[in-house]
């Protein structure tokens, strides 16, 4: 099928990507021009494993393309799919300017049928809107172009694999035409048995809120947890295996630590919550989410004051900067929220991260930042653990403690085991479990 995708960012260029690879002929659409042109040149305008690869192939094989005009692209598509950003406004309101633009821009240029879809993450009732400005756009089409939902549940860091491993693909839709366009679309993954689920509109739009919002949840009661354990001496490590234990509650997402960033979970939450004010219905469940998430990097401040006192004349090396792992994506990671802390009292900052150093950089132009995670931790007075990076658990940590004017770890991630710690002589704080002082 023929598709357009408005938006190449972290859910648009996955969308191309995936699509294109699974038989569909994709142009992507951006109005950030430097975008577009490291794009045709084949490069991917940030880190996703997997997602540069599959782009070049699927742009040799001749199934992708991309350009800024969405004029070039719309004519003749079958499936036009909205992937752009969705911020949260000053209020907590998600910001749907771009999606508006987008939804207006496709109408402009359809030439026949034609789905508009929603894959960004979009509060209920959105797609409503979008069919009032198609409408306004394109009276004249009105009974061709049709709305669907097709929100995505990508993690990135995974999200090639979780496009074409999906657990679930939600497809919300108003007619029996843009259903069948849209079982079309992804008849390859069907045909894999990868569970298809069919909703209306609304459905579809609120689930997705609902799921994120679920995920967040849990992870702010680990982290509640994680505070009772360092009043009590209890281990949350423990107890997060013992509830995972439970079928019902499952192992995944109970890790206690900085608690949760990136650019989906912190809007998502607020959108909800703006959403359900305006139904109507009052939900304070999802502010304590935000709160206690919050509360995380306050926890972790006060371990590292516990540790060095003053922090006006001491050197704090931060392992780790992007939201999470096999990313390099920067957006309110809690790493640069403690960084930022940590300025603002005095402290001298370097952080080190395998991907997201530039990002970080230009976020926090005072954060020094090394080379390698050796250098990060040359001097420093406390080395913070902020992102669970694989590669940090190899470190020599004989070298680090050596380099280190205070052999003070603060483990954000729980990433090092307490025992090895103490044996390798560190004052060790761990979150939710007992510290080796
Ligand atoms: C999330 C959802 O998982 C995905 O389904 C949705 O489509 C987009 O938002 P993402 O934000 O990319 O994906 O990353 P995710 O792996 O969910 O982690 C989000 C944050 O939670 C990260 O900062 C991570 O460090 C943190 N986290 C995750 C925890 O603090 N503890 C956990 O147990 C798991």
């Amino acid at each position: 099928m023929k598709v357009v995708v408005i938006g190449t960012g972290h859910v648009g260029l996955v969308t191309c990507a995936t699509l294109a690879s699974l038989g569909h002929e994709v142009v992507g659409v951006d109005s950030d021009e430097s975008k577009i042109s490291s794009l045709q040149n084949g490069l991917a305008p940030f880190f996703e494993p997997g997602l540069e690869d599959l782009v070049n192939e699927q742009m040799k094989a001749g199934r992708l393309s991309f350009t800024k005009e969405a004029a070039q692209a719309v004519p003749g598509a079958e499936v036009a799919f909205i992937c752009v950003g969705t911020p949260a406004r000053a209020d907590g309101e998600a910001n749907l300017i771009a999606v508006e633009q987008a939804a207006r821009d496709i109408a402009r240029h359809a030439t026949g049928s034609l789905v508009i879809v929603e894959k960004s993450t979009v509060p209920a009732g959105t797609a409503n809107r979008v069919r009032r400005a198609i409408l306004h756009e394109r009276s004249d089409l009105a009974s061709s172009i049709h709305v669907a939902s097709n929100p995505e549940f990508l993690r990135e860091g995974k999200a090639v694999d979780d496009s074409l491993r999906p657990d679930r693909i939600l497809v919300g839709a108003e007619s029996d035409f843009a259903r069948e366009k849209m079982r079309q679309l992804y008849e390859p993954l069907v045909d894999q048995d990868f569970p298809f689920i069919e909703t209306d509109i609304q459905t579809a739009e609120l689930a997705k809120h609902a799921c994120n919002a679920f995920l967040a949840l849990k992870i702010s009661y680990v982290n509640a947890l994680a505070r009772m354990c360092e009043r009590s001496g209890a281990d949350v490590k423990a107890v997060a295996t013992v509830m995972g234990s439970d079928a019902r509650i499952g192992p995944q997402f109970l890790q206690a630590g900085l608690g949760y960033g990136g650019y989906c979970f912190p809007k998502d939450i607020l959108a909800f919550e703006r959403l359900a004010t305006r139904l109507g219905y009052s939900f304070p469940l999802l502010q304590e989410v935000a709160r206690i998430n919050g509360e995380a990097v306050d926890a972790t401040l006060d371990k590292i004051r516990d540790a060095l006192w003053n922090l006006e004349d001491k050197t704090v090396a931060l392992l780790g900067l992007a939201f999470k792992p096999d990313t390099d994506d920067v957006r309110l990671s809690p790493a640069l929220a403690l960084a930022r802390r940590l300025l603002d009292e005095g402290a001298h900052v370097v952080g080190f991260d395998p991907e997201a150093q530039a990002n970080a950089k230009s976020e926090i132009p005072e954060l020094e930042v090394a080379p390698d995670a050796y250098e990060c931790a040359q001097g420093a007075h406390c080395l913070v653990v902020c992102t669970d990076w694989d590669e940090f658990r190899d470190l020599d940590l004989n070298r680090i403690r050596e380099s280190m004017n205070y052999p003070v770890v603060v483990d954000g991630r729980n990433l090092f085991d307490p025992e090895s710690m103490r044996a390798n002589g560190f004052t060790y704080y761990p979150t939710g479990r007992p510290a080796a002082v």
